[in-house]
This record gives C-alpha cells, sequence and structure tokens, in this order.
C-alpha cells in the first residue's frame, strides 16, 4: 500500500489530511504533528528548517515518500530547502490560495482578505506570491498573532473561553469582506465558528492540495484509482505522545 507522510507545526494540517481521506485512495497516511513546538510563526527560519528535516526524516523512516508540508509557514520557509536536501522525494506544499481571484475574475470586483500567519505574511515567499497573483493589490492582508496557536491549544479540548478568545484575534478585522482567503491550515478547522461571526465566504486551498496529491499518486507513483476506504491514519503529537498511534477520521472530526 501506498504511503504518505503530512506534517505541520501541529494539529492544522488535519485540514489537508481530512480532503485527502475524502478522496478514499485507499492509502496509509502518516501524520506528524509538531504540537510541542507550535506555533512555528513565532520562531526563526532555522528552527523551522532543523523541525521539517527531522520530521521529514522521521516520516520516511516509515515508509513514506510523498510528503505533503501541509503548514504555509513551513512551506514558505522550508520547501525548497527540503526539495534541495531530499531530491529523492516528492514534496506537495500548501501556500495561500491568491490565485483563486483569476481562476474567479468575479472575486476582482468584491472585496477580499488574505488571513495568515505573521511569519507567512511577512515572507519573501508571501510577498513574491502576492506580487505576482495580485500585481493589482487587490486584496488586503490580516495577520492574527495568535490564532494558529488558540486553535492549536482547544482542537481536542475546547475551553469555554474559546470563541471569545478568536473573536479577540480578530480584532481589527472588518466584517465587510465578501471573501476571506484562508492562508494557514489551522483556520479551516474552525470554519463554523468564524461563519458565526465573519460573513464572507471562506476560501481554502485544502481540496486542491488533496487533488495535487492524487494526482501525483496516480501519475507519477503509478497508483491505480480504486473505491477504498482510508478511515485511519497514523498520528503523532510531538510533546504528547511518544509514537505514532492509530485514530480514525470520523471520530477526529466529530
Ligand atoms: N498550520 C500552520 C500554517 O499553515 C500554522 C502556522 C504556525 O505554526 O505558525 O501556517
Amino acid at each position: 500500500m501506498v504511503k504518505i507522510g503530512i506534517f505541520d507545526s501541529g494539529i492544522g494540517g488535519l485540514s489537508i489530511l481530512r480532503e485527502i481521506a475524502k478522496l478514499r485512495l485507499g492509502i496509509e497516511m502518516f501524520y506528524f504533528a509538531d504540537s510541542l513546538n507550535n506555533p512555528y510563526g513565532q520562531k526563526d527560519d532555522s528552527f523551522v528548517i532543523a523541525r521539517c528535516e527531522f520530521i521529514v526524516e522521521t516520516l520516511e523512516a516509515k515508509g513514506a515518500n510523498l510528503i505533503v508540508v501541509a503548514c504555509n509557514t513551513a512551506t514558505a520557509i522550508a520547501i525548497d530547502h527540503l526539495r534541495e536536501k531530499y531530491p529523492h522525494l516528492v514534496f506537495v506544499g500548501v501556500e495561500p490560495y491568491i490565485n483563486v481571484i483569476n481562476q474567479r475574475p468575479e472575486l476582482k470586483t468584491r472585496r477580499g482578505v488574505v488571513l495568515a500567519t505573521p511569519l507567512t505574511g511577512n515572507s519573501k515567499r508571501f510577498k513574491a506570491l502576492k506580487e505576482r497573483l495580485d500585481p493589482n493589490n487587490l486584496l488586503d492582508v490580516f495577520t492574527p498573532i495568535h490564532l494558529a496557536k488558540l486553535i492549536e491549544d482547544n482542537f481536542f479540548n475546547k475551553s469555554h473561553a474559546f470563541e471569545f478568545d478568536v473573536k479577540k484575534e480578530l480584532l481589527g478585522l472588518s466584517n465587510d469582506y465578501d471573501y476571506l482567503i484562508l492562508g494557514c491550515t489551522h483556520y479551516p478547522l474552525i470554519k463554523p465558528q468564524l461563519l458565526s461571526f465573519l460573513k464572507g465566504e471562506m476560501i481554502s486551498p485544502c481540496p486542491m492540495v488533496a487533488m495535487r496529491v492524487k494526482n501525483l499518486l496516480l501519475g507519477k507513483f503509478g497508483m491505480t484509482e480504486g473505491d477504498a476506504s482510508a478511515t485511519n491514519f497514523a498520528f503523532y503529537q510531538s510533546g504528547v505522545s511518544s509514537d505514532f498511534k492509530t485514530l480514525n477520521i470520523d471520530e477526529v472530526f466529530i
């Protein structure tokens, strides 16, 4: 069975794993949540790169040769380096889906904002991407400081103050946007909460990343399409688990 590795600075990349699981590819998925070191958005580049190398080597040792960098921050900081250092592995990254304004031109006459972590928003890669895909600067950018960490800490056990704290993180974000581009993989995990007080359309790149994985598996990896279920995955969380353990996706996303 084909094995793939997925990682994030924490549980955010589960938003991509969930989309891959929906495609019922019948693959084995190993997910590494680096929760002990979350958020990457407040670390320096060399720390993030060192963690990415360690995680990639851990996932490779599990037999994965396609690795999804399911974190915008890690993609912005480390994916070029990973591709260079591990040329025998295939990497799929995730970036804020700015290109949606070119793929859906009707959005250009509406108000949009990219939500991202401060490290992603300030990265050279993000700035170059935005300049290339949004040369007329139609999109605003909003970078809540603690939102990813808040989602991280409340994913398995939500505190009573969670929704209040989320609102606090988004103070200063106007509610006039027609659409919001979710530029951090943690954010789609709280889409229902976001929709309870923001009226814009939430746009996430996660389904497209999952399709990219599928196309690579069918192409480069010679997999044949089948109708297999993939409801289980192996999950490791630094600072919490001592090894990968099997989780059922329907139990994680109740
Ligand atoms: N899920 C990560 C991302 O997409 C969270 C960022 C962080 O750890 O700062 O960027």
